[in-house]
């Protein structure tokens, strides 16, 4: 069985080619970033998006196949993004898989962004143990999931306002650094000391699991204008370092709230964020002192790509095989909440 994967709900244009015999086997996972397009604008411009998606997604696709070795009347599945994103980024994904679909009178299969994320981890570690406790950090989302089985996630707490991945970009770019801000930060903190500018870890007011990152990133702000921080500043090592800590420490103190009252077996990190070694780190730290496993996905495998969507629909494919394409799904710009299984 061969399933065919788009992602495009961001930044990235992205195909895959899974094969299925035992487990799922990734035989192609092709990543086409915009970062260029969007770095002059220090942040993504969603017109921009959809027309560089429209300009290079058969390329990427054929790319996919040809680095697979497969041609597309070999195709069984296909597998496309549906949302949260950019409603007219997840436009040309869900279009174009459509189309193939439809020609090909294959099923398709409309995948949630955010499951993919998690899925990420399955798909590179078999045989993790459930209750999964699973944090995702990206871009545009913060949130902690818990999975008692497969394909089935309770949200235990979401941002309220500003994604961790967000506060590192927007501190970025009001540094005057390149897009994405995550990545710069990392590399341009990585000799400084993390201990050097006090802050302080957010707390809900009513403890909930929920995140909040726009304080974090107010004192990041005064610090700035306070110590008249800015690009080639000896300092900013340490003040990166010290910010690029306490993001992963909120982050982690919530994971340990959360295991300590639902008890999982395993942990996991994901998305874009989770490439950062610090957060890395702490993560792993964290599960060690609780004596629990910790999977968290390769660097590229955290990063929107299009295998880890392949991966649910191979998943949801398996639980209830269609034989037609679903010519009915419709993108979803929003975290909804919206399950499947
Ligand atoms: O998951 P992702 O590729 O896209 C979304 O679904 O949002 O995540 C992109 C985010 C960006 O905010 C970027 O700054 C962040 O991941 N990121 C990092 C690193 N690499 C990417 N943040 C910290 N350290 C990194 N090494
Ligand atoms: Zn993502």
């Amino acid at each position: 069985m061969l399933v065919l994967a788009i992602e495009t709900s961001c930044d990235e244009t992205s195909a895959a080619v899974l094969r299925v015999k035992l487990g799922p086997e990734v035989l192609s996972n092709i990543v086409l970033s915009q970062d260029e397009v969007h770095a002059p604008y220090g942040g993504v411009v969603p017109e921009l998006a959809s027309r560089q998606h429209i300009k290079t997604i058969t390329a990427i696709v054929g790319e996919a196949l040809s680095q697979a070795g497969v041609g597309l009347g070999e195709i069984d599945l296909y597998a496309v993004t549906q949302g949260p994103g950019l409603i007219g980024s997840l436009l040309v994904g869900l279009s174009f898989a459509k189309g193939l679909a439809y020609y090909h009178k294959k099923p398709l299969i409309g995948v949630d962004h955010l499951e993919a994320h998690l899925e990420a981890c399955f798909l590179e570690n078999p045989g993790i143990e459930f209750p999964v406790l699973g944090l995702l950090v990206s871009g545009g989302h913060t949130a902690l999931y818990l999975m008692e089985e497969p394909l089935a996630y309770r949200l235990l707490g979401r941002t309220r306002d500003d994604a961790a991945g967000e506060a590192l970009d927007k501190i970025a770019k009001f540094l005057g650094l390149e897009y994405p801000g995550g990545p710069v930060i990392e590399k341009l903190g990585r000799s400084g000391d993390p201990r050097a500018f006090p802050f302080a870890v957010p707390r809900t007011k009513d403890r909930s699991l929920d995140f909040s990152f726009s304080g974090l990133k107010t004192a990041a702000l005064k610090h700035i204008r306070e110590n008249g921080l800015a690009r080639d500043d000896a300092r900013l090592p340490d003040f990166l370092a010290s910010f690029e800590e306490i993001v992963a420490r909120t982050l982690v103190g919530h994971v340990r709230s959360a295991a300590d009252q639902v008890q999982p077996k395993t942990l996991i990190l994901c998305g874009g964020v989770a490439r950062n070694a610090r957060l890395r780190a702490r993560f792993q730290e964290f599960a060690r002192e609780a004596g629990l496993r910790a999977c968290v996905p390769s660097p590229k495998m955290c990063t929107d790509n299009a295998a880890m969507v392949g991966a649910v629909a191979l998943k949801k494919f398996a639980r209830r095989p269609g034989p037609a394409p679903d010519l009915d799904l419709d993108a979803y710009a929003r975290f909804n909440g919206r399950r499947s299984g």
